[in-house]
């Protein structure tokens, strides 16, 4: 089935985690690597988080530089179509938003129109998820989390770009979302999982780390 090439894109601590549990949210990017996800999103028809990153962050998800273009379409996962129709994601910018939830119904009748609600099967279908982005005409997507996100597609082994940003803290709390998703997700007794991903570059920038690893 085709899909849309996949760029997941995220900043982590030195211990791994990319948040933590205080109130505020954890700040691990500087400007210019703010400046650098911009351009990226900018390269993207559409970039993609999690329900739990809209609850927590409240994020814009529209580009900080309007020079460079229209805003990618604006793409949400939520198994429990339980979302804030006040939230950024709905009322910032005029991209097109896409809700893809288990529970249509639920998400139309929270949101009204300020989405088009996706039926994304139940439990929640990845590939249907992708395939129907790319009938949409979404050839690139970008997903910037959050952790859960970051386990959905990294087990089904569908990104083919990483950009994983490492900032110079330590965060020491068991339970920080961290990169790569909540623990443990296996059943099959395995230690570990190599990804099939290959490091093309490590850009020092300032004090971070720009890591970026490319599938195949
Ligand atoms: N440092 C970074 O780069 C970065 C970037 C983004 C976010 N974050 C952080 O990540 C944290 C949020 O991570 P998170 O894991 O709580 O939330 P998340 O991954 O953003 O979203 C999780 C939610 O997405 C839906 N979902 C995801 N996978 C699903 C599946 N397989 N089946 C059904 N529903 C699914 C569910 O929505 P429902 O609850 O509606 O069912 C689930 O609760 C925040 O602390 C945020 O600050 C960090």
């Amino acid at each position: 089935m085709p899909r849309p090439y996949v760029l997941l894109s995220a900043a982590m601590s030195l211990d791994g985690a990319i948040d933590d549990t205080s109130s505020s949210r954890l700040v691990l990017s500087d400007a210019a690597d703010l400046e650098r996800v911009d351009a990226e999103r900018a390269g993207v028809d559409a970039i993609m988080v999690g329900a739990g990153t809209l609850r927590r962050d409240d994020p814009r998800l529209v580009l900080r530089d309007r020079s460079r273009g229209r805003d990618p379409v604006k793409v949400v996962l939520s198994g429990s179509g339980e979302l804030d129709p006040a939230a950024r994601f709905f009322t910032v910018g005029d991209a097109p938003r896409l809700v893809y939830t288990s529970r249509p119904e639920r998400a139309m009748a929270v949101l009204g129109g300020s989405a088009t609600v996706v039926d994304a099967g139940d439990p929640l279908d990845l590939d249907r998820v992708l395939s129907d982005l790319h009938a949409r005409g979404v050839s690139r997507l970008m997903i910037e989390g959050g952790a859960r996100v970051h386990g959905l597609v990294l087990d089904a082994g569908v990104v083919d770009e990483l950009h994983l940003v490492v900032a110079p803290l330590v965060v020491g709390e068991a339970e920080a979302p961290r990169f790569g998703g909540p623990a443990p997700r296996r059943t099959d007794g395995a230690a570990a999982r190599r990804l099939d991903l290959h490091l093309v570059e490590a850009r020092p920038m300032g004090d971070l780390v720009l890591l970026v690893y490319r599938a195949g």
